[in-house]
């Protein structure tokens, strides 16, 4: 399935933080045509909206998923639709349903239509209290203790699944926090390290909801979207793992994130107000192994929290000041 020559791409989730951006790069590499941006109900950006074809895209509903890979020719898909980790926790059963029954209609279609790849990022929210929170290995305990991280894992497993019983090539990987400056995170528990820029650069001033001293692993977007990009691309033999590739780049607490962020805005104070995202980050890793990415397909993330904190001070302050 995989040795024929792409076609065409569906993005789905593109309203959300990371498919508003990962489908602009896509459209640069394949040209916008042959890149079909999926909306729910959120709206797109104007870039994504005015770059390429636009489709409403409820991956719950099959038929409609089916009706739009064919009218497209589809032969890849990166389902960027979720129900994150803050928001799964309010609202458990909708986490389910799109986090597993929607992509499970995913995996179906590149079933039935022989698709050549499916991309479906995991998390490092697969991980819970028992796993060792620092380098967490690949393989270890995955006992997650919210709806986001159960689904995640079994997305991980139900991927490896369908690769194995019948040969349709889906890959993933564990992202940590995402750090973005064009689309805000969707309610994750990670959130506040994109919410923490936005307040410096016009308040001076930000209320963090996990304690000083919470240490997660980061990523900033471009290398986000490289890994993603780069095990797609990924030969197909040389790949052991499949849907639940440890990718690390980053890791601080709150206090030092703050701090680098002094460095450009001396003035800004943090105040900490812990609430239900704090025991959800406690039972995530502080730091990665991904050795396995790196051996694999050759990962190798570009940006530190000095240079993460430099270019997100420089692209927001144009568009928020
Ligand atoms: N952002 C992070 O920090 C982070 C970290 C780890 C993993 N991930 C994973 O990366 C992927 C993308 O995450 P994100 O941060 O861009 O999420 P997001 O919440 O910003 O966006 C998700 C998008 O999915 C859409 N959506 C929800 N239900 C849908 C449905 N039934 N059909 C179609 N679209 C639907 C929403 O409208 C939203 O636009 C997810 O799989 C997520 O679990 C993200």
């Amino acid at each position: 399935m995989s040795d024929r020559p792409m076609k065409r791409i569906l993005v789905t989730g593109t309203a959300g933080q990371i498919g508003s951006e990962l489908v602009m790069m896509l459209r640069d590499m394949y040209g916008n045509d042959n890149v079909v941006a999926g909306i729910n109900r959120s709206p797109p950006s104007d870039k994504v909206r005015d770059s390429g074809p636009l489709e409403v895209i409820n991956i719950n509903n099959k038929r409609d998923l089916y009706d739009l890979v064919d009218k497209y020719d589809i032969d890849t898909i990166y389902n960027m639709a979720a129900i994150l980790s803050a928001v799964g926790e309010k609202k458990p059963m909708l986490a389910w349903d799109v986090n597993m029954n929607g992509f499970h209609n995913i995996l179906e279609c590149a079933r039935e239509k022989e698709l050549v790849r499916v991309l479906n990022p995991s998390s490092i929210a697969a991980f819970g209290p028992e796993t060792p929170r620092d380098n967490t290995p690949q393989e270890t305990v995955l006992k997650p203790r919210t709806m986001y991280g159960v689904t995640k894992v079994a997305g991980e497993l139900l991927g490896d699944y369908y690769f194995r019983r019948f040969g349709v090539d889906v890959r993933g990987l564990r992202y940590p926090g995402i750090i973005s400056s064009e689309t805000l995170p969707g309610g994750g528990t990670t959130d506040y390290a994109v919410a923490i820029y936005y307040e410096a650069i016009q308040n001076k001033k930000y209320e963090c909801f996990v304690k000083e001293d919470t240490i997660l692993p980061m990523m900033y977007m471009p290398d986000a979207l490289k890994a993603l990009i780069d095990l797609a691309k990924a030969p197909l033999e040389d790949l052991v793992h499949h849907c639940d590739f440890n990718v690390g780049s980053m890791s601080f607490s709150v206090k030092e994130l703050a701090d680098a962020i002094r460095v450009h805005i001396p003035e800004l104070e943090v105040t900490y107000e812990p609430d239900f995202r704090q025991e959800i980050a406690d039972s995530w890793p502080m730091s990665i192994d991904d050795t396995a990415a790196r051996e694999e397909w050759g990962w190798s993330p570009s940006h530190d929290i000095t240079s993460m904190t430099k270019d997100m001070i420089e692209k927001l302050s144009k568009t928020l000041l």
